[in-house]
């Protein structure tokens, strides 16, 4: 490059947003042989004949010899003007980031050699594999290796000593990286008593590619209106963090529904990066003092079995409950509005429920369908698995059953309490009944204390020898282990397949659907046959098709995927990919599972943290798992939630959806780029649709257009059903990865 336009591209970067990314060159692919020869080291050798292999894929499946040989790959690269300028930098360096190299490699910057990882074999001395290292090599600058204005060759010799080898993870990347480029962000906030804070932790990771050992500079955050994007308070401080380490911030925020933009500013380069973190903000309105029905006007019992219902009502307490029409054997009472008793007889038997308070009173017309269909809803309540992991304990579960009635969850209709894996004893009692370890004092207690409440409890085993946390399963006692949960008051089986794989691999006819099946019928059989109603949720992480079968074997639910996590890719990827079509399968009374909800505090126990969704990422979380007609098993301590949890699970119109008596599952209706909408027929005749921001920014979205797709001609009421207000217009901003969840009436 000429000296001229070098200065000339010095003032463009100078006039540049501080906001510019680093410069990267990325490689999918490079010239490749399959042969050995020192002299393809040198920049001079002419590999035009080469042939070009993707470095994404071994090179045994790209037709090239596979074992115990040699490959080079080759790459000729310039460097940008931006990377020009600063290779002549003292502090930079040159980043060449091959990723994975399987298995041994030699690697060489214009005929020199500058890194090599693993071990080539020697004589009778075998190779070394290091196919599992990532390589990140570096060169100081300025240096004499590299030509900053002209071309350059990096050849890369491996060794490959079995298998198909080669280099096949990440693309090759070459860049000079800034020492704020390699800062890792993990955004949070807390709630203080002045106030909210917005919370900041940066770890500066030991990279051989940053230049300096202490990353110096500025973090300004400012504070813009999510609405009107106009900064109403910004905030810096000074940081100082020493390469290896983490330092956290905090900064007083102000409230609304705010979007906190960040800048960490290099103080020598004068770099920066930026990140972006949209506040927690509530939607849902309080709820009225006065008492307001929040759950489905039905519940279904088989004829006989022990009722254990509450209604849930939001309001003032104390309150009353009173009915008029009770089917006889059947109990309201009256200061918690737990329903009990039994009716012999099939059939519908409908009455009336008054809830009153000191503000006023509320009438629901209520039926309890008698008939062989349980689960006519999708089942809300807690699980233990998600915070408690295998710590769970009696006094942890009832700790959250408790808070269920006090912070007003109950009124929302939760109404299992689930305890997952690790309550089991080591061993069965003499005559083979399971028994609780000393963590459950006495499960059978713990049924009545949530019976008097109208709650429920339910309880965990695999149909292997183990569970997935090696705790005794019912393998060979099923029926003694159906036999005790019905004596213990038992209302919800989750049944987890775990080791019953190694049974399983054992039989002849392993992996057809008759396999599959066997051990779910065999428990759904003996569930059955107990006198009182036990929810049945199937564990097998959808295998062999479990959704065309799951009714066969009584089951209400069956998991279609394996555990989640709170994580967007974990959290989004089951619930917009895996559910994709198995919508025709959920029907009331039986339920796909995409698995229980990551918000408020998770860790699969002991330790708790917050839930790494963000708020707009839990906005639809919760959404999508509504539209989906999803059991909804909350997976956090209930005595720990913070107000954003609760407004996110107690809201009764986004509730309404997900209990929607219809009991129809949404269908994928239109994928427009990132935008993808998820709609679902409601009993009433309308249509729940949740309009979903899949990509990294907020976008603007006009309705209107997809009215076409969902059937719609002209609404006559669309409904912001987490803000409860009927709306206007049809245009709105949509966060990243946030949601619109609407109710759209023709
Ligand atoms: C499996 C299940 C989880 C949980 C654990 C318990 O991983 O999928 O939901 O029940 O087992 O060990």
């Amino acid at each position: 490059m000429k000296k001229s336009s070098l200065l000339l591209a010095a003032m463009a970067i100078a006039a540049m947003p501080q906001m510019m990314a680093q410069e990267t060159l990325r490689f999918l692919s490079a010239r490749f042989s399959p042969t050995d020869n020192s002299t393809y080291s040198s920049p001079t050798f002419d590999d035009s004949g080469w042939r070009n292999i993707s470095v994404l894929q071994p090179w045994g499946t790209q037709n090239e010899r596979t074992n115990n040989e040699y490959g080079w790959y080759r790459i000729h690269f310039r460097l940008t003007p931006e990377m020009q300028l600063r290779s002549n930098g003292d502090a930079e360096k040159l980043l060449l980031d091959l990723g994975k190299i399987d298995d041994a490699d030699q690697t060489f910057l214009n005929g020199h050699l500058i890194g090599e990882t693993g071990v080539f074999p020697k004589g009778d001395k075998p190779y070394l594999t290091a196919w599992d290292q990532h390589r990140n090599y570096t060169v100081d600058l300025p240096s004499d290796l590299l030509n900053t204005d002209g071309d350059n060759v990096l050849a890369i010799r491996v060794y490959n000593g079995n298998g198909d080898g080669g280099k096949y993870d990440t693309p090759i990347r070459i860049s000079i990286p800034y020492d704020v480029d390699g800062a890792e962000f993990t955004i949070s906030e807390s709630q203080t008593p002045k106030g909210r804070n917005l919370k900041v932790n940066i770890a500066q990771p030991q990279s051989p590619a940053i230049a300096s050992d202490q990353l110096k500079g500025t973090l300004k955050v400012d504070f813009l209106d999510f609405d009107s994007d106009k900064v109403i308070a910004s905030r810096s401080k000074k940081i100082n963090i020493t390469a290896g380490k983490s330092k956290d911030f905090e900064f007083a925020a102000p409230e609304g529904n705010v979007k906190a933009l960040l800048t960490l500013t290099d103080a020598s380069s004068k770099h920066s990066v930026s990140r972006s973190y949209h506040m927690k903000y509530i939607l849902t309105p309080a709820a009225p003092e006065a008492p307001r029905f929040n759950t489905a006007p039905l519940f279904g019992v088989r004829p006989g079995s022990p009722i254990h219902f509450r209604f849930g009502v939001s309001g003032n307490r104390p309150m009353t409950f009173s009915a008029s029409g009770l089917p006889e054997g059947v109990k309201l009472n009256a200061s918690n509005g737990a329903l009990s008793g039994s009716i012999p007889a099939e059939g519908d038997y409908t009455f009336t429920v008054t809830a009153k308070n000191d503000k006023g009173s509320a009438s629901q017309q209520f039926t309890l369908k008698v008939g062989d269909k349980i689960a006519l809803t999708p089942p809300m309540g807690w699980n233990s698995w998600n915070c408690w992991g295998l710590s769970v304990t009696q006094d942890k579960v009832w700790a959250s059953a408790q808070s269920l009635i006090d912070k007003g969850l109950a009124d929302y209709g939760y109404s299992y309490i689930n305890i997952d894996d690790a309550w089991e004893a080591p061993e069965r009692a003499i005559d083979g009944t399971i028994v609780a370890n000393e963590k459950f004092p006495s499960i059978k207690h713990l049924a009545d204390q949530l019976h008097g409440e109208g709650l429920k409890l339910g309880i965990y085993s695999s149909p292997g020898a183990y569970t997935c946390g090696r705790y005794l399963g019912s393998l060979g006692h099923e029926k003694q282990d159906a036999e005790s949960y019905n004596d213990w008051g038992i209302d919800y089986l989750k049944y987890d397949w775990c080791d019953y794989g190694t049974k399983h691999d054992k039989e002849r006819d392993r992996g057809t659907v008759a396999s599959y099946i066997r051990p779910y019928m065999l428990m759904g059989e003996y569930l059955r046959s107990q006198p009182r109603d036990i929810f049945y949720s199937l564990c097998q992480y959808g295998m062999a098709d479990v959704q065309k079968w799951g009714p066969m074997v009584d089951a209400n639910s069956w998991r279609t995927t394996v555990d989640i996590t709170d994580t967007w890719d974990s959290m989004s990827g089951i619930g917009f990919f895996q559910q994709k079509d198995l919508y025709p399968y959920a029907a009331p009374g039986g339920w796909n599972d995409p698995d229980m909800l990551v918000v408020g505090k998770v860790g699969w126990g002991p330790q708790l943290h917050d839930t790494r969704l963000t708020p707009d990422e839990q906005y639809t979380h919760i959404s999508l798992w509504s539209l989906l007609a999803s059991n909804m098993l909350i997976g956090c301590p209930i005595d720990q939630l913070d107000d954003f949890t609760i407004n996110l699970l107690c809201n009764n119109e986004v509730n309404a959806v997900n209990q929607d008596i219809l009991g129809k599952q949404a269908r994928q209706i239109v994928v427009d780029g990132d935008i993808q909408l998820w709609a679902r027929p409601l009993a009433d005749g309308s249509q729940a649709v949740g309009i979903f921001n899949l990509g990294e920014k907020d976008t603007t979205v006009d309705f209107s257009r997809y009215f076409e797709a969902l059937g719609i001609k002209e609404p006559s009421n669309i409904r912001d059903l987490w803000r409860q207000t009927d709306l206007h217009d049809a245009e709105w901003k949509i966060p990243t990865h946030g949601v619109r969840l609407l109710k759209v009436t023709p």
